[in-house]
């Protein structure tokens, strides 16, 4: 039986500040920025904003390493603007949820500033301290962004632990101290008036204890250990304790992004009555088109996998957890570019793929641009790229392994996190009018066919359909709520299903293809289709539900008995 609740039935917008608006022309998005562009947010429908980080940071990963969780960064501007941008966005009834960001912290932290000071210091134990073995680091793994995980500290002669940049020391959850100083300060900011958290890896926030060394039996030069971290011993017993500190004394909304989270885990996480979170977010539809070697391998999809696993994750939190939606954010390149076609059917591909994603079960997360169709980008330099990610990677193929550097420059231009962080395209103006001065990241050149100013004045753009999608969800409980049922399993260009709710029933029918291509309904599926509620073409309505040709990403819903 599945609960009502205000989250499953919002949908959220997430911003990366960096590169949303900058109001004064230092070329950085800020929060002022923001505040200026509510009322397009709420002309589009959404109900939550989820601000990826603007707290006080050196930015070596873009505010998601944090040299002071309760200032705001500089270049983003002041906690007065940050309580205004509240403000205007609870007087327009949307909510505010801000990333909180605890596996990890920025080296120039106080707390890490005084952790290394000496290994008797009050702060030592914040973070994971191991002496070198054998003259070498405490164990094998590897960062996620390239290289070990541990680096030397002179001063106290030891290592500390860093699953990302060697600026992001993770934060030891096994301290008591710690976890009690992450409560006061979520506390702090709910206090204030936000509305939730989306919390970073927050599943590797506990580590099997002696962090032994992962297996290589391949002798393989690259070794995460990542079941070491991810979904430790003591994860469940640490989010319960944050459930009971902090979040139970609140009404809001938690999302925890969860790398290598499987289906069992998660209904374990978002079970209600475990008290712990309510949504988390899954990436297994984010690795389906890598290789053997990982994300940089690059593999076409197959819409077959595809259907596995999201049925598989519709299907097991059903009635027990609840799901996120999402098919882009600030770490992934764009979905128009990735799972469609971002030439000719830009348009079409892009409202297909909102359709496919919006009629599922769960809250969906529109990721900033994913409502215009922005696209993926290709600089021809490696000096135009920004994050730290792909600047890593490109150093160790490269200049490090030999790799050819085109190769390693198609794989970024089909993967890299900065495809998804290029300035929001406002306008056809200079630097799409994110910016009137120079832009931290140079802008996508497509940005005079393809911005809101455009997409706002006409009526057949990806932003009106996806004010339709919004829309719809608010008039039909059947899509929030409804039981979800995949039809055609084996078919390779059609992703349909079914929902089901008090009686009523949807059928959802998306051509993942450039070509035409014939959908039946399955005999056995019982349906009655009452009225169409969406396509993104033009479709003759008499025309029988149970048959049909579909035109390359098409898209539609039927809604009937
Ligand atoms: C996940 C965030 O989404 C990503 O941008 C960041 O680099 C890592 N966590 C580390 O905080």
């Amino acid at each position: 039986m599945t609960h009502k609740a205000w989250w499953k039935e919002s949908v959220v917008y997430q911003i990366y500040p960096r590169s949303f608006n900058d109001s004064n022309g230092d070329g950085i998005g800020d929060i002022k920025g923001i505040t200026e562009k509510l009322d397009y947010l709420k002309d589009l429908g959404v109900d939550v904003i989820w601000l990826s980080p603007v707290y006080k940071s050196p930015n070596d990963d873009n505010g998601y390493d944090i040299a002071d969780y309760h200032a705001i960064m500089d270049e983003f501007g002041t906690m007065s603007d940050w309580e205004e941008l509240l403000d205007e966005i609870h007087q327009r009834d949307m909510k505010l949820i801000m990333d909180l960001v605890v596996n990890h912290s920025s080296d120039e932290h106080q707390w890490f500033q005084e952790s290394r000071k000496s290994k008797d210091n009050a702060y030592r134990d914040y973070y994971i301290w191991r002496p070198g073995k054998d003259g070498k680091e405490p164990n094998n793994w590897e960062s996620n962004f390239g290289g070990s995980a541990w680096e030397y500290d002179e001063k106290t002669g030891e290592y500390y632990l860093h699953l990302f940049s060697k600026k992001q020391p993770d934060l030891n959850w096994e301290n008591p101290k710690l976890r009690q100083e992450i409560y006061d300060m979520m506390k702090w900011w709910l206090d204030k008036g936000i509305d939730g958290f989306r919390m970073d890896v927050i599943n590797f926030i506990s580590k099997i204890p002696g962090l032994p060394d992962a297996p290589n039996p391949e002798g393989k030069n690259y070794v995460t250990g990542k079941n070491y971290f991810r979904n430790g011993p003591r994860i469940h017993e640490f989010l319960h304790e944050m459930h009971e500190e902090v979040l139970s004394h609140y009404d809001v909304m938690t999302v925890g992004e969860m790398p290598g989270v499987k289906v069992n885990e998660a209904k374990k996480y978002t079970n209600p009555e475990r008290e712990e979170l309510q949504m988390v977010f899954q990436f297994e539809h984010m690795g389906l088109d890598n290789g053997p070697n990982g994300k940089w391998d690059l593999k076409p999809l197959d819409l077959r996998d595809l259907k596995e696993s999201i049925s598989r994750w519709q299907n097991g939190l059903q009635g027990v957890g609840w799901n996120s939606l999402y098919l882009n954010n600030h770490d992934q390149p764009r979905i128009v570019s990735r799972f469609g076609n971002d030439q000719e059917y830009r348009v079409e591909s892009a409202k297909m793929l909102g359709t496919f994603l919006h009629m599922l079960q769960g809250t969906p997360y529109i990721y900033q641009g994913e409502e215009i169709g922005m696209t993926n980008v290709k600089f021809d330099s490696i000096d135009d790229y920004r994050d730290i990610e792909i600047l890593n990677m490109y150093k160790e193929k490269v200049e490090e392994e030999g790799a050819d550097p085109d190769k390693v420059m198609e794989s970024i231009y089909e993967k890299g996190r900065d495809n998804g962080r290029t300035p929001f395209q406002w306008d056809a103006s200079e630097n799409a009018g994110f910016t009137t001065g120079e832009p931290w990241m140079k802008v996508n050149p497509n940005y005079k066919q393809i911005n809101a100013a455009q997409a706002v004045a006409d009526d057949d753009s990806v932003y009106h359909y996806y004010r339709q999608l919004i829309a719809l969800r608010k008039n039909h409980p059947i899509i929030v709520y409804g039981d979800y049922e995949l039809i055609l399993p084996d078919d390779e260009k059609i992703y349909a299903y079914m929902r089901s709710f008090k009686g009523e029933k949807l059928l959802v029918v998306t051509n993942f293809s450039e070509e035409n291509v014939s959908f039946e309904l399955p005999h056995d599926v019982s349906f009655e289709a009452k009225e169409m509620l969406i396509s993104n073409y033009m479709n003759d309505t008499s025309e029988d539900y149970r048959t049909f040709a579909l035109k390359p990403y098409e898209a539609r819903v039927y809604k009937g008995v």
